[in-house]
């Protein structure tokens, strides 16, 4: 059985996917270890329902969960416009904005959403905040350049931010992502702005993307403790 967390990773991803994906259309599909629910669900339904959807991958991860539940992989050159993507969080505020990247795939889970008419947020309870930056703690992630990745970290720190570069978990080295950068994960304590900290961040030469998903997000979906959605 899967432990509460994981059911209601599951029920968010069902009742997203079950509400908000119709025949026809053009899906993005996030990452993450909630994402898997949803493209399980998805598949699911192509099955029974005979659904026709394309699923945009945003990851490799992505990418290899479409092909292995036989969906129709397609791609954003192929199918620019997206009439909805699925995507986890690392957190959520009570506006919806979120903080993205825990898993390294921020900056194309960003492409994706941007091309999607909605963004449909799936998580779990832990995920649940006021403010970002009170209940993940371990920075807001950002993509850069490798080359620059310590003059990046210097003005970080002029910033205010207490940025570490994020390590691989199964290799000795730095984390790369899907498209070749590093991971500089930013303290900023508790965000009231973001939205300033967002441009001020974008500003920086070389820091390719931030997880900062602010006013993207149409909808959440949170599994709670208590089994309800
Ligand atoms: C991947 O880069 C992240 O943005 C994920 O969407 C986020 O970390 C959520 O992942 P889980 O569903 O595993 O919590």
């Amino acid at each position: 059985g899967l432990d509460t967390v994981a059911q209601a990773k599951l029920r968010a991803a069902y009742a997203a996917v079950d509400n908000h994906v119709k025949d026809g259309q053009v899906v993005g599909i996030g990452s993450g270890s909630t994402v898997v629910f949803a493209v399980q669900r998805l598949a699911q339904r192509v099955r029974d329902e005979n659904l026709r959807v394309i699923c945009i991958p945003t990851s490799f991860q992505a990418r290899q969960l479409i092909l292995e539940n036989k969906l129709v992989l397609g791609d954003l050159n192929a199918n620019p416009v997206l009439d909805v993507a699925i995507d986890g969080a690392d957190e959520v505020s009570a506006q919806l904005d979120c903080i993205k990247g825990g898993g390294g795939c921020l900056l194309q889970e960003k492409i994706v959403a941007s091309n999607a008419d909605q963004l449909i947020i799936i998580a779990d309870y832990s995920k649940i905040a006021d403010y970002l930056g009170s209940v993940w703690k371990k920075g807001v992630p950002l993509e850069v350049i490798a080359d620059c990745y310590v003059p990046i970290m210097r003005k970080l720190e002029k910033m205010g931010g207490k940025p570490v570069l994020r390590m691989a978990k199964a290799k000795a080295g730095p984390c790369v992502t899907d498209n070749g950068n590093f991971i500089v994960d930013c303290d900023f304590g508790v965000m009231q702005e973001p939205a300033k900290l967002e441009q001020q961040l974008l500003s920086i030469p070389g820091l390719v993307e931030t997880g900062f998903f602010l006013q993207m997000a149409v909808k959440a979906y949170f599994g709670m403790q208590d089994g309800s959605v």
